[in-house]
């Protein structure tokens, strides 16, 4: 690791989206690219922490100096965090598959001119609260929130549902999903700090300088 403020912490990040299988051939997916989660890695890492990330299928390059788990599910993506803890930041950026199929097929549906098949979702385990529930919980746990409305509002709920230290919030109505820039909020309870849109690196510069102050 690089010297820096960091150095000495294990910092986790979640990054991208998760696929969740329908049969061998098909999944559900979302449209996150993972480029603001990698941002975070590459600055944590710049800052001297130990980084682990936790990787959803994307097309990233791994940051120098990251430590870098490729999973696809969201069931892959909760045990390789659990497997990954303790961590003195935790920050679950991943845009994690709310539902996943309730049983996979073992082989490639097939039209065969019948009806549609009707597919039976079930919900995924929600890492972050599962997390911020554990005895190894990490003493900063972050979570985002992509929303379309009532960004902050929708955040402080979140927050507090949760049970995340901050969440950043951020407006996803334009083109924020694969793009390159973000506007972000940073709600810790009341105290919301708003930032001007910005290359997602910039965010992640600004986001681990914060993290850092919260930690001394
Ligand atoms: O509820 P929502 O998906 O908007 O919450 C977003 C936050 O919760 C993000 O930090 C995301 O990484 C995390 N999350 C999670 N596991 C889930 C769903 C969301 O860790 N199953």
């Amino acid at each position: 690791p690089e010297d820096g403020p960091l150095k000495g912490k294990h910092v986790l990040i979640t990054a991208g989206p998760t696929w969740e299988p329908i049969d061998p051939v098909r999944y559900i997916a979302n449209r996150s690219s993972g480029k603001q989660g990698f941002a975070i890695a590459a600055a944590a890492a710049r800052a001297g922490a130990c980084v682990t990330l936790v990787a959803g299928p994307v097309h990233l390059e791994t940051p120098p100096g990251v430590d870098r788990i490729d999973v696809e599910s969201a069931l892959q993506m909760a045990d390789a965090v659990k497997r990954s803890l303790p961590a003195d930041i935790a920050v679950m950026v991943a845009a994690v598959a709310d539902w996943r199929t309730a049983d996979i097929a073992k082989e490639k549906l097939k039209k065969r001119g019948s009806a549609p098949p009707a597919l039976l979702l079930t919900e995924n385990p929600d890492i972050l609260a599962t997390v911020a529930s554990r005895p190894d919980r990490p003493p900063l746990l972050i979570g985002f929130a992509a929303e379309t409305e009532n960004v902050i509002q929708h955040a402080k709920e979140k927050r507090k549902r949760k049970g995340a230290d901050w969440i950043i919030a951020n407006d996803v109505s334009g083109d924020v999903m694969g793009g390159d820039a973000n506007a972000v909020h940073i709600v810790r309870g009341d105290d919301v700090i708003s930032l001007p849109e910005m290359p997602k690196e910039d965010v992640a510069r600004i986001l681990v300088e914060r993290f850092t102050d919260a930690l001394v």
